[in-house]
């Protein structure tokens, strides 16, 4: 697993940062004026920071950072001169900490923001720029193009030392952070895993280590799933080698009687396609077809390790969707668990399948206020919106409400797509009750119309399609090249403004 780099929290006066060893992160606000530790550095250096900020080349706004290497009269081998901006909010700070975390080198980091902002905020800054150290190394064995040995260990700053005014209180108000990034973490560790090490059983097993932190889990094989009449999910696993699974993830810290959230998602370790078979070139990237489950895995991880006062339930569809003599064909019939028959036209089409009758058990078994599922579910939503928005459907618009504040609030940028009743129609199948795909046009709507005829009126729900976020194949401000872990931060989010708010 990835480690979260240690962050320790001390207090900045009396510090002789002259003294300081590794990369010293300093700050000017959004007028170019230094704060208190990038005075003392400037004066250490004979200015060098004040001719930073007097260039009229150098724009104060917020991410804006300025590196100096072995700066003389100091010990350290780098200061960073970093800017918040004018009036900075949380999406500021996150951009700051992200831009910081790219310009670090290797080694100990001393972040000195006594002054720079209000405590949340510096508490998002230093989250962010965790999040941007992550590196996925489990498979290095010779480590990096630095030299770095492999094997889980980062190439990044062994260890983080944030100085503030009020040290404990930081601390304090980082905590919930640091929980977030060990779930974000989490989700990049389990999308970034190729399909031959993370199988349905690995997947499960790692699940299940969520109980040393308090969450119940409890993994339901194929026998229990051919009881409860799960053949839609189990069709699409029937090519595979990997026992095909539901695995529940619990976390009750709420109140006895509040009915649950229930967080769903499409765990398709591997998507060849089945026999309608994908073209070869890039088919690679389908090792995160699990996304959706990676995002429910990641947000349990928090919410159990800031202990949220709040039942959330996550649902998880494990299954690998390959080509095999006994794989479901184009044209196969099945019955959901909810009853209604399905014409299977593209064996491609396997998220939807999968997630109808996740969604189906999680509302006979759980009967939660509301539910919300994630799925790499289709192509086309990447058509519509690219990688700089997942799609998110709604069945309520005060519940669509509460999501957008919650993902804007968080830095997860999502849009609104429609639903309605010609979108469902082009499910219309000859022979059974709806067939799997809808045409190529208004794929990810139709994708969702399948979703919503397995939602009970009266049930809120949303669905978001998150095919064109969950990697990002140049990096983001919060993520290097690879898994993003979009989701986790808006729905921890979701979490606390809803249920514990
Ligand atoms: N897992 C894919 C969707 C996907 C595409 C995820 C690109 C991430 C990046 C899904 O199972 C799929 O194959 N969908 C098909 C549906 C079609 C057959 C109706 C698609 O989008 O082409
Ligand atoms: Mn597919
Ligand atoms: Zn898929």
């Amino acid at each position: 697993m990835t480690a979260v780099p240690p962050i320790d929290f001390a207090p900045e006066k009396g510090r002789d940062l002259t003294a300081a060893e590794g990369t010293l992160v300093v700050f000017a606000d959004g007028k170019g004026k230094l704060g208190v530790a990038a005075k003392a550095i400037d004066k250490a250096t004979g200015g060098a920071l004040s001719r930073v900020v007097g260039d009229p080349e150098f724009k104060p706004r917020s991410g804006a950072v300025h590196r100096l290497a072995y700066p003389s009269g100091m010990a350290a081998k780098a200061v960073i001169l970093a800017c918040l901006g004018s009036a900075p909010d949380r999406g500021a700070a996150r951009k700051t900490g992200g831009a910081v975390a790219k310009a670090l080198g290797k080694g100990e980091v001393t972040v000195c923001t006594a002054g720079v902002a209000s405590e949340p905020l510096i508490a998002e800054l230093i989250w962010a720029l965790a999040l941007r150290l992550y590196d996925f190394r489990d498979y290095k064995t010779d480590g990096d193009e630095n030299g770095d040995s492999g094997n889980g260990v980062t190439s990044g700053p062994r260890r983080v030392t944030v100085l503030a005014r009020g040290a404990r209180g930081l601390g304090r108000a980082f905590a919930p952070f640091a929980a977030l990034a060990e779930g974000v973490f989490f989700t990049r560790d389990l999308v970034n895993e190729p399909a031959n090490r993370l199988t349905t059983d690995e997947f499960a097993e790692r699940l299940e280590d969520l109980r040393d932190l308090g969450v119940e889990v409890e993994v339901l094989g194929e026998a229990e799933l051919e009881k409860l009449g799960a053949r839609a999910l189990l069709a699409v696993g029937q090519g595979s080698a990997a026992e095909s699974k539901i695995v529940v993830m619990k976390w009750l810290g709420g109140k006895k009687k509040q009915a649950p959230l229930a967080l769903v998602g499409k765990g398709v370790v591997f998507d060849t396609g089945g026999i309608s078979i994908k073209p070869a070139g890039g088919m690679e990237e389908m090792t995160m077809d699990m996304g959706g489950a990676g995002v429910v895995a990641g947000v349990m991880r928090a919410l159990a390790l800031r202990k949220a006062a709040a039942n959330v339930v996550g649902v998880v569809g494990l299954v690998e969707n390959m080509p095999d003599a006994k794989a479901q064909r184009p044209g196969d019939i099945v019955k959901s668990m909810k009853g209604d028959t399905v014409e299977v036209i593209n064996t491609d089409a396997e998220g939807r399948l999968v997630l109808c009758d996740a969604l189906w058990y999680t509302q006979q078994s759980f009967k939660p206020r509301a539910i919300i599922d994630l799925a790499t579910l289709t192509g086309a939503i990447v058509i519509a919106l690219g990688h700089h928005n997942a799609g998110y459907y709604a069945n309520d618009d005060g519940f669509a409400a509460e999501f957008a504040a919650a993902a804007e609030a968080a830095g997860d940028a999502a849009w609104r797509m429609p639903l309605g009743k010609p979108y469902a129609e082009q499910l219309k199948s000859r022979l059974a009750d709806l067939k799997n795909v809808g045409g190529r046009a208004g794929g990810s709507v139709t994708a969702a119309e399948f979703l919503h005829r397995f939602v009970a009126e009266g049930t809120l729900w949303i669905h978001i399609d998150i095919a064109g976020v969950t990697l990002a194949n140049g990096g983001t401000d919060l993520a290097p090249k690879g898994a993003t872990g979009w989701g986790v931060a808006a729905l921890d989010q979701l979490v606390r403004d809803k249920l514990e708010g």
